[in-house]
Protein backbone atom coordinates (compact mmCIF):
# COMPACT_ATOMS: atom_id res chain seq x y z
CA UNK A 1 0.00 0.00 0.00
CA UNK A 2 1.17 3.58 -0.95
CA UNK A 3 2.78 4.82 2.15
CA UNK A 4 2.24 8.80 3.05
CA UNK A 5 4.21 11.26 4.13
CA UNK A 6 3.72 15.06 5.18
CA UNK A 7 4.75 18.33 5.97
CA UNK A 8 2.99 20.41 9.06
CA UNK A 9 3.36 24.30 8.35
CA UNK A 10 1.20 27.28 8.33
CA UNK A 11 2.00 28.80 5.36
CA UNK A 12 2.96 25.81 3.00
CA UNK A 13 2.26 27.10 -0.66
CA UNK A 14 6.12 27.70 -1.15
CA UNK A 15 7.65 24.61 0.44
CA UNK A 16 10.18 22.90 -1.97
CA UNK A 17 9.70 19.54 0.41
CA UNK A 18 6.88 17.87 -1.52
CA UNK A 19 8.83 18.24 -4.59
CA UNK A 20 12.74 16.70 -3.34
CA UNK A 21 10.32 14.11 -1.62
CA UNK A 22 8.12 12.98 -4.44
CA UNK A 23 11.03 13.11 -6.41
CA UNK A 24 13.40 10.86 -4.31
CA UNK A 25 10.43 8.60 -3.72
CA UNK A 26 9.96 8.29 -7.29
CA UNK A 27 13.73 7.53 -8.47
CA UNK A 28 14.16 4.93 -5.50
CA UNK A 29 10.73 3.23 -6.65
CA UNK A 30 9.22 3.54 -3.61
CA UNK A 31 5.41 3.73 -3.62
CA UNK A 32 5.18 6.53 -1.68
CA UNK A 33 3.40 9.88 -1.79
CA UNK A 34 4.56 13.64 -0.14
CA UNK A 35 1.78 16.13 1.03
CA UNK A 36 1.89 19.68 2.62
CA UNK A 37 -0.73 20.27 4.77
CA UNK A 38 -1.43 23.74 6.04
CA UNK A 39 -2.20 23.64 9.39
CA UNK A 40 -3.61 26.32 11.62
CA UNK A 41 -1.51 27.05 14.79
CA UNK A 42 -4.50 26.37 16.83
CA UNK A 43 -5.03 23.04 15.36
CA UNK A 44 -1.68 21.43 15.74
CA UNK A 45 -2.96 18.60 18.14
CA UNK A 46 -5.79 17.55 15.78
CA UNK A 47 -3.12 17.29 13.28
CA UNK A 48 -0.41 14.84 15.25
CA UNK A 49 -3.28 12.44 16.62
CA UNK A 50 -4.32 13.36 12.27
CA UNK A 51 -0.82 11.30 12.16
CA UNK A 52 -1.48 8.85 14.40
CA UNK A 53 -5.20 8.10 13.01
CA UNK A 54 -4.42 7.90 9.38
CA UNK A 55 -1.48 5.87 10.21
CA UNK A 56 0.65 8.63 8.29
CA UNK A 57 4.37 7.48 8.02
CA UNK A 58 5.97 10.48 8.42
CA UNK A 59 5.99 14.19 8.75
CA UNK A 60 8.40 17.56 8.35
CA UNK A 61 7.62 20.38 10.63
CA UNK A 62 8.27 23.61 9.47
CA UNK A 63 7.47 27.36 10.76
CA UNK A 64 5.04 27.87 13.17
CA UNK A 65 4.76 24.37 14.53
CA UNK A 66 8.53 23.43 15.57
CA UNK A 67 8.23 24.47 18.25
CA UNK A 68 4.10 23.76 19.19
CA UNK A 69 4.18 19.82 18.01
CA UNK A 70 6.79 18.76 20.78
CA UNK A 71 4.30 18.18 23.61
CA UNK A 72 2.31 15.98 21.27
CA UNK A 73 4.77 13.37 20.31
CA UNK A 74 5.35 10.09 22.33
CA UNK A 75 9.40 10.68 22.39
CA UNK A 76 11.93 13.36 21.30
CA UNK A 77 15.75 12.46 20.08
CA UNK A 78 18.58 14.53 22.17
CA UNK A 79 19.47 16.68 19.59
CA UNK A 80 16.07 17.82 18.90
CA UNK A 81 15.76 18.33 22.33
CA UNK A 82 18.52 19.99 22.83
CA UNK A 83 17.51 22.44 19.94
CA UNK A 84 14.11 22.89 21.13
CA UNK A 85 12.61 22.21 18.00
CA UNK A 86 11.14 19.30 15.63
CA UNK A 87 11.20 19.27 11.82
CA UNK A 88 10.93 15.57 11.46
CA UNK A 89 8.48 13.20 12.61
CA UNK A 90 8.73 9.42 12.27
CA UNK A 91 5.62 7.00 13.05
CA UNK A 92 7.03 4.13 14.30
CA UNK A 93 4.63 1.21 14.43
CA UNK A 94 1.96 3.79 16.33
CA UNK A 95 5.04 5.81 18.74
CA UNK A 96 5.67 9.37 17.20
CA UNK A 97 9.53 9.87 17.60
CA UNK A 98 10.23 14.10 16.88
CA UNK A 99 13.90 14.31 15.63
CA UNK A 100 15.53 17.86 14.32
CA UNK A 101 17.61 17.35 10.91
CA UNK A 102 18.22 20.88 10.03
CA UNK A 103 21.59 21.74 12.04
CA UNK A 104 23.19 18.08 11.09
CA UNK A 105 21.99 19.18 7.51
CA UNK A 106 23.65 22.57 7.67
CA UNK A 107 26.98 21.34 8.95
CA UNK A 108 27.29 18.71 6.76
CA UNK A 109 26.91 20.74 3.84
CA UNK A 110 29.61 23.22 4.97
CA UNK A 111 32.11 20.30 5.55
CA UNK A 112 31.16 19.43 1.84
CA UNK A 113 31.08 22.33 0.44
CA UNK A 114 34.40 23.91 2.14
CA UNK A 115 36.29 20.53 1.87
CA UNK A 116 37.83 22.24 5.61
CA UNK A 117 37.86 20.68 8.85
CA UNK A 118 36.34 23.13 11.45
CA UNK A 119 37.01 21.30 14.33
CA UNK A 120 39.72 23.75 15.76
CA UNK A 121 37.95 26.88 14.09
CA UNK A 122 36.37 30.39 15.48
CA UNK A 123 33.23 30.87 13.94
CA UNK A 124 30.69 33.61 14.03
CA UNK A 125 27.24 33.40 14.33
CA UNK A 126 24.51 36.27 12.95
CA UNK A 127 21.38 36.08 14.54
CA UNK A 128 19.88 34.23 17.84
CA UNK A 129 16.54 32.75 16.52
CA UNK A 130 15.29 29.36 16.04
CA UNK A 131 17.63 28.59 12.74
CA UNK A 132 20.51 30.00 14.90
CA UNK A 133 20.11 27.72 17.83
CA UNK A 134 19.34 24.54 15.39
CA UNK A 135 23.05 25.39 13.66
CA UNK A 136 24.82 26.42 16.88
CA UNK A 137 23.42 22.82 18.54
CA UNK A 138 24.36 21.24 15.49
CA UNK A 139 28.48 22.93 15.42
CA UNK A 140 28.86 22.60 19.10
CA UNK A 141 27.64 18.58 18.72
CA UNK A 142 30.58 18.02 15.80
CA UNK A 143 33.19 20.42 17.91
CA UNK A 144 34.67 23.64 17.03
CA UNK A 145 37.57 25.78 18.49
CA UNK A 146 35.38 28.93 19.41
CA UNK A 147 31.61 30.51 18.55
CA UNK A 148 31.04 33.93 18.96
CA UNK A 149 27.10 35.27 18.24
CA UNK A 150 26.18 39.20 17.06
CA UNK A 151 22.59 39.61 17.18
CA UNK A 152 20.11 42.90 16.81
CA UNK A 153 18.87 42.04 20.22
CA UNK A 154 22.08 41.34 21.90
CA UNK A 155 20.42 40.18 25.28
CA UNK A 156 18.92 36.97 22.84
CA UNK A 157 22.72 35.30 22.71
CA UNK A 158 22.05 34.34 26.73
CA UNK A 159 20.87 30.97 25.89
CA UNK A 160 23.36 30.44 22.81
CA UNK A 161 26.02 31.16 25.03
CA UNK A 162 24.51 29.03 27.77
CA UNK A 163 24.46 26.20 24.94
CA UNK A 164 28.28 26.44 24.28
CA UNK A 165 28.98 26.67 27.73
CA UNK A 166 27.11 22.71 28.06
CA UNK A 167 29.82 21.83 25.72
CA UNK A 168 32.54 23.11 27.60
CA UNK A 169 33.28 25.67 24.30
CA UNK A 170 34.64 29.12 24.70
CA UNK A 171 31.94 31.40 23.45
CA UNK A 172 31.45 35.05 23.57
CA UNK A 173 28.79 37.94 22.80
CA UNK A 174 30.17 40.84 20.40
CA UNK A 175 28.35 43.99 19.41
CA UNK A 176 28.06 44.32 15.73
CA UNK A 177 30.45 46.95 15.22
CA UNK A 178 33.30 45.30 17.56
CA UNK A 179 32.46 41.60 15.41
CA UNK A 180 33.17 43.75 11.69
CA UNK A 181 36.06 45.25 13.14
CA UNK A 182 37.71 42.29 14.09
CA UNK A 183 36.58 40.09 11.50
CA UNK A 184 40.14 38.76 10.70
CA UNK A 185 39.64 36.68 14.17
CA UNK A 186 37.05 34.41 12.22
CA UNK A 187 37.39 31.44 10.24
CA UNK A 188 33.91 30.92 9.63
CA UNK A 189 30.90 33.44 9.68
CA UNK A 190 27.42 32.14 9.59
CA UNK A 191 24.20 34.34 8.90
CA UNK A 192 21.33 33.26 10.15
CA UNK A 193 18.98 35.80 10.22
CA UNK A 194 16.56 36.75 7.71
CA UNK A 195 18.27 40.19 6.52
CA UNK A 196 19.06 39.58 2.32
CA UNK A 197 16.49 37.26 1.96
CA UNK A 198 14.20 38.08 -1.11
CA UNK A 199 12.96 40.79 -2.04
CA UNK A 200 15.27 42.96 0.09
CA UNK A 201 18.25 42.09 -2.07
CA UNK A 202 20.43 44.57 -1.43
CA UNK A 203 20.51 44.31 2.57
CA UNK A 204 23.50 42.51 4.31
CA UNK A 205 23.21 41.62 7.77
CA UNK A 206 27.52 42.53 8.48
CA UNK A 207 29.96 44.53 6.99
CA UNK A 208 32.38 42.55 5.39
CA UNK A 209 35.22 45.23 4.77
CA UNK A 210 37.53 44.13 7.13
CA UNK A 211 37.38 40.25 5.78
CA UNK A 212 40.29 38.40 5.40
CA UNK A 213 40.73 36.45 1.98
CA UNK A 214 39.90 32.65 2.89
CA UNK A 215 37.58 33.18 5.23
CA UNK A 216 34.30 30.35 4.74
CA UNK A 217 31.40 32.83 5.06
CA UNK A 218 27.75 31.18 4.86
CA UNK A 219 24.62 32.47 4.83
CA UNK A 220 21.56 30.08 5.19
CA UNK A 221 19.43 31.91 2.57
CA UNK A 222 18.98 30.13 -0.72
CA UNK A 223 16.62 33.06 -2.17
CA UNK A 224 18.25 34.97 -3.74
CA UNK A 225 21.30 31.53 -4.60
CA UNK A 226 24.30 34.84 -3.86
CA UNK A 227 22.85 37.12 -1.17
CA UNK A 228 24.35 40.50 -0.97
CA UNK A 229 26.48 39.32 2.11
CA UNK A 230 27.77 36.50 -0.21
CA UNK A 231 28.56 38.41 -3.04
CA UNK A 232 30.52 41.25 -0.58
CA UNK A 233 32.36 37.96 0.62
CA UNK A 234 33.18 36.19 -2.65
CA UNK A 235 34.75 39.99 -3.77
CA UNK A 236 36.64 40.05 -0.66
CA UNK A 237 38.19 36.57 -1.32
CA UNK A 238 36.24 34.31 0.85
CA UNK A 239 35.09 31.17 0.30
CA UNK A 240 30.81 30.88 0.40
CA UNK A 241 28.45 28.56 1.18
CA UNK A 242 24.71 29.09 0.62
CA UNK A 243 21.83 27.46 2.10
CA UNK A 244 21.06 25.12 -0.64
CA UNK A 245 22.92 22.75 0.56
CA UNK A 246 20.73 22.99 3.97
CA UNK A 247 18.00 22.94 2.36
CA UNK A 248 18.97 19.49 0.77
CA UNK A 249 20.85 17.59 3.24
CA UNK A 250 17.81 18.15 5.89
CA UNK A 251 15.74 16.61 3.42
CA UNK A 252 17.94 13.86 2.94
CA UNK A 253 18.49 13.29 6.44
CA UNK A 254 14.80 13.15 7.10
CA UNK A 255 14.55 10.80 4.16
CA UNK A 256 16.31 8.07 5.97
CA UNK A 257 14.74 8.42 9.19
CA UNK A 258 11.61 7.96 7.25
CA UNK A 259 13.03 5.08 5.03
CA UNK A 260 16.55 3.94 5.98
CA UNK A 261 17.25 5.02 2.70
CA UNK A 262 19.97 7.20 1.68
CA UNK A 263 18.86 9.27 -1.08
CA UNK A 264 21.73 11.01 -3.58
CA UNK A 265 21.19 14.31 -1.84
CA UNK A 266 22.75 15.71 -5.71
CA UNK A 267 20.00 14.45 -7.47
CA UNK A 268 17.62 16.37 -4.97
CA UNK A 269 19.73 19.56 -5.25
CA UNK A 270 19.22 19.39 -9.02
CA UNK A 271 15.47 19.27 -8.87
CA UNK A 272 15.81 22.30 -6.22
CA UNK A 273 17.71 24.51 -8.55
CA UNK A 274 15.84 23.86 -11.51
CA UNK A 275 12.50 25.02 -9.42
CA UNK A 276 14.55 28.12 -8.66
CA UNK A 277 15.68 28.84 -11.83
CA UNK A 278 19.41 28.30 -10.76
P1 LIG B 1 14.41 31.83 12.58
O1 LIG B 1 13.68 30.68 13.16
O2 LIG B 1 14.43 31.85 11.06
O3 LIG B 1 15.80 31.98 13.13
P2 LIG B 1 13.51 33.97 14.27
O4 LIG B 1 13.51 33.07 15.45
O5 LIG B 1 12.40 34.94 14.08
O6 LIG B 1 13.57 33.13 12.92
O7 LIG B 1 14.92 34.76 14.27
C1 LIG B 1 15.24 35.67 13.30
C2 LIG B 1 16.65 36.24 13.54
O8 LIG B 1 16.91 37.21 12.52
C3 LIG B 1 16.81 36.97 14.85
O9 LIG B 1 18.13 36.83 15.28
C4 LIG B 1 16.49 38.41 14.45
O10 LIG B 1 17.04 39.39 15.29
P3 LIG B 1 16.27 39.81 16.68
O11 LIG B 1 16.59 38.71 17.65
O12 LIG B 1 16.86 41.11 17.03
O13 LIG B 1 14.81 39.87 16.33
C5 LIG B 1 17.16 38.47 13.12
N1 LIG B 1 16.60 39.53 12.27
C6 LIG B 1 15.44 39.51 11.59
N2 LIG B 1 15.26 40.65 10.89
C7 LIG B 1 16.35 41.42 11.13
C8 LIG B 1 16.80 42.72 10.69
N3 LIG B 1 16.06 43.46 9.85
N4 LIG B 1 17.99 43.17 11.15
C9 LIG B 1 18.75 42.43 11.98
N5 LIG B 1 18.40 41.20 12.43
C10 LIG B 1 17.22 40.71 12.02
Amino acid sequence: MEKVFGLLGHPVGHSMSPLIHNDAFAKLGIEARYHAFDVKPELVKEAVDAIRALDIAGCNVTVPHKIAVMEFLDEINDEALQIGAVNTIVNKNGKLIGYNTDGRGYVQSLLDETEEEIREKSILIIGAGGSARGIVTALLRYGVGRIEFTNRTIEKTASLIKLAEEFSIPSATVERKVAEESLNKYDVIINTTSVGMSPNFNHSPLSLELLKPGTIVSDLIYNPLETQFLKEAKERGGKIVNGIGMLVNQAALSFEHWTEITPDNKEMKKIVLQQLGG
